[in-house]
């Protein structure tokens, strides 16, 4: 794109001075970066939290499919344009799972979207201005910080608000569940203080929760939105709920659902349609169909898979790290998060590691101001079970070559 003059600095094309200002605030994710490191052949990958590719259920998904399209009438209706907000029999699917989280909700609280992704890139849209102040769990998802920057926000973590340091935010993002990158799930009490302190701000709440449904141990808490309701209508809420079929069916399906008050569905449903029509139609049909076998089977073959995982992961750690770092155990989702001795630079080592055969993501990448460098997320979905182990060690000999009088210079 742009080419370099050696006085001027980067110098724009054509095409780049003409950019917007929202295009030149888009900037890269870290964890996309990733995929194009130069890495050991035999490398062990902790860092994309891809979900593992042999457990999507792609029988059950090509038998679906096979019995939609047999029938002429499903075959076309899967196959033809649909409604913005979704198809109506899906939203009523889903109010109905989110009524067993103690959601009191109707289809018309429900907006299919194109994955979470997409619901927080439409809910900023509604609610964020340039400039406005967007609270964040800190550290918090990358893509999230993507977007909120793309919409000119500041993002100040949710310690600034509590200390009374802001005006009214924009909006607060927060996970309830298996936090990416931490792994922490908010007790109840951590919940209702969140709900109370939107409140108290006067702002809306974005609870996104794309792990749920894999929960590998402890009892599943009320979520955010269903704490916010307890005493009201959800037409009264201020808790925006996402959702996604992508970790516990396929993200290739891009589908995802939010809940919010009607009005406010409404608003995003043009704003959808203004932006790609609708969700797709094939993908909505299947998801209707496998709705049941994923609850009652699916979404439990993968908990058990991963439940393996972690617990291979967090031996590991164990073994090699046990004395250099400390990690919360997460109750369930794909990440654990180390923290780790504070003259470490993860971001700096990330291309030794890779080198010596090991992938992660560093911590700075979760953060609104890049600080954070003591710490980074290792996911354990993708990796094979029985290379674990090894990934580990050599990532402990990694940080362990660059401990004070170690072996390596790259510390800070
Ligand atoms: C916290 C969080 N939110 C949203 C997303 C995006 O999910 P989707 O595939 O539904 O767009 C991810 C994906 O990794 C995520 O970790």
């Amino acid at each position: 794109m742009s080419t370099t003059d050696k006085h001027a600095g980067p110098r724009k094309t054509a095409f780049e001075q003409r950019f917007s200002r929202y295009a030149n605030r888009i900037v890269p994710s870290a964890i996309r970066g990733l995929a194009t490191m130069a890495k050991a052949a035999d490398c062990v990958s902790f860092g994309p939290g891809e979900p593992d590719s042999t457990l999507f259920p792609v029988a059950e998904i090509r038998d679906s499919l096979a019995r939609i399209l047999s029938k002429p009438e499903t075959a076309r209706a899967a196959l033809q344009y649909g409604a913005s907000e979704g198809d109506p029999a899906l939203r009523d699917r889903i109010s109905t799972y989110m009524h067993t989280k103690g959601v009191q909700c109707d289809r018309h609280n429900i907006l299919l979207t194109n994955g979470a992704q997409q619901a927080l890139d439409l809910v900023a849209e509604l609610l964020v201005e340039p400039g406005a102040t967007v609270l964040v769990q800190t550290p918090t998802y990358p893509g999230a910080l993507q977007v909120f920057a793309a919409h000119g926000a500041r993002m100040r973590g949710l310690e600034a608000a509590r200390a009374g340091a802001d005006d009214r935010p924009a909006l607060i993002y927060a996970m309830s569940n298996f936090h990416n990158p931490t792994g922490a799930t908010l007790s109840l009490a951590q919940r209702r203080e969140l709900v109370a302190l939107a409140g108290d701000l006067d702002t809306i709440l974005v609870e996104d929760d794309p792990y749920e449904m894999l929960r590998y141990e402890g009892e599943a808490l009320p979520p955010l939105l269903a704490v916010d309701t307890e005493a009201r209508s959800i037409e009264d809420a201020r808790t925006i709920y996402l959702g996604t079929f992508s970790k516990a069916v396929v993200p290739g399906f891009r589908v995802g659902w939010l809940v919010a008050p009607r009005a406010v569905v409404a608003k995003l449903a043009l704003m959808k349609q203004s932006e790609d029509l609708q969700a797709g139609t094939l993908a909505q049909a299947c998801l209707l169909d496998l709705f049941d076998s994923i609850l009652d089977t699916h979404a439990g073959r993968l908990r058990d898979a991963y439940r393996i995982r972690r617990d291979t992961m967090l031996a590991a750690l164990q073994s090699e790290l046990g004395n250099r770092a400390s990690w919360v155990v997460p109750q369930g989702g794909l990440f654990i998060w180390l923290n780790l001795e504070a003259h470490l630079d993860t971001h700096a080592l990330l291309s030794r590691a890779a080198e010596v055969g090991v992938t992660y993501v560093p911590g700075s990448a979760f953060q609104p101001d890049g600080q954070g460098a003591a710490a980074l997320r290792l996911s354990f979905s993708a990796a094979p079970l029985d290379r674990m182990q090894d990934g580990v060690r050599r990532l402990a000999k990694v940080l362990g070559d660059n401990a004070p009088g170690g072996r390596s210079g790259l510390t800070r």
